[in-house]
């Protein structure tokens, strides 16, 4: 009688834990309207690494050029590396992403998105790595999101300082920098076009 009881008590919590992880979710098109460039973070909260390797883990799902897979992505967590990053983002980037204790830099390698047998496949060639590289930031932050994380995306870096810092190959592209941490305060929706200037039927 004990074993049952135990046994009915054990799968309550374990539903209760199901329904919570339910009723705790986002839905997608939750995680797509919250997302917002976040320049206020709360500096008495921080990501750990394995959260960090959970959020990188679905750029391994993006799309890529013949699933070339050209993404690279340099992590800073250490705090020399963090005050490098911050360095090589400009005051305004550094100031908008203080206290965030994660920056993930964002290339792709050269020649492959893009390529057919080492041959320029169309009129864009290298831009579809840039076309990859974004592919798989947008999964990040969205990914991010879905986590309760927030984030800025910074074109506003410089290439080679990053570069230098993490040592990375000449045959990748620098692209962006994205700080990940929590919100501290809820930005406004910036505007967007209206929909139909940007998108025509026919
Ligand atoms: C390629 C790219 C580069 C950006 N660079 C910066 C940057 O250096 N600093 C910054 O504060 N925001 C940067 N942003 C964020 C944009 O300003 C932001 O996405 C835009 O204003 C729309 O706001 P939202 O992201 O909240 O929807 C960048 C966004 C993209 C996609």
């Amino acid at each position: 009688m004990k074993n049952v009881l135990f046994t009915i008590l054990a799968a309550l919590a374990v539903l209760s834990c199901q329904s919570d992880k339910v009723r705790g979710g986002i839905s997608f098109d939750e995680v797509v309207a919250s997302r917002r460039s976040i320049r206020h973070f709360d500096a008495s909260k921080t990501i750990s690494e394995a959260e960090v390797r959970t959020l990188l883990s679905a750029t391994q799902e993006a799309p890529s050029w013949m699933n070339l897979q050209p993404n690279r992505y340099y992590v800073a967590m250490s705090p020399e590396k963090l005050s490098a990053v911050r360095e090589a983002i400009g005051e305004r980037n550094a100031k908008n992403t203080e206290g965030v204790n994660v920056y993930i830099v964002t290339s792709f390698v050269r020649g492959q998105s893009g390529y057919f047998r080492g041959n320029v496949a169309n009129e864009l060639g290298d831009a579809w790595g840039a076309h990859d590289n974004g592919l798989g930031n947008a999964f990040l932050l969205l990914k991010a999101r879905a986590m309760g994380f927030d984030t800025l995306l910074m074109g506003g870096r410089d290439g080679d300082a990053l570069r230098s810092i993490f040592n990375i190959p000449e045959e990748e592209t620098v692209m962006a920098v994205i700080a990940v941490g929590y919100r501290a305060t809820d930005p406004q929706r910036p505007n967007r076009k209206s929909f139909d200037e940007i998108v025509k039927f026919y």
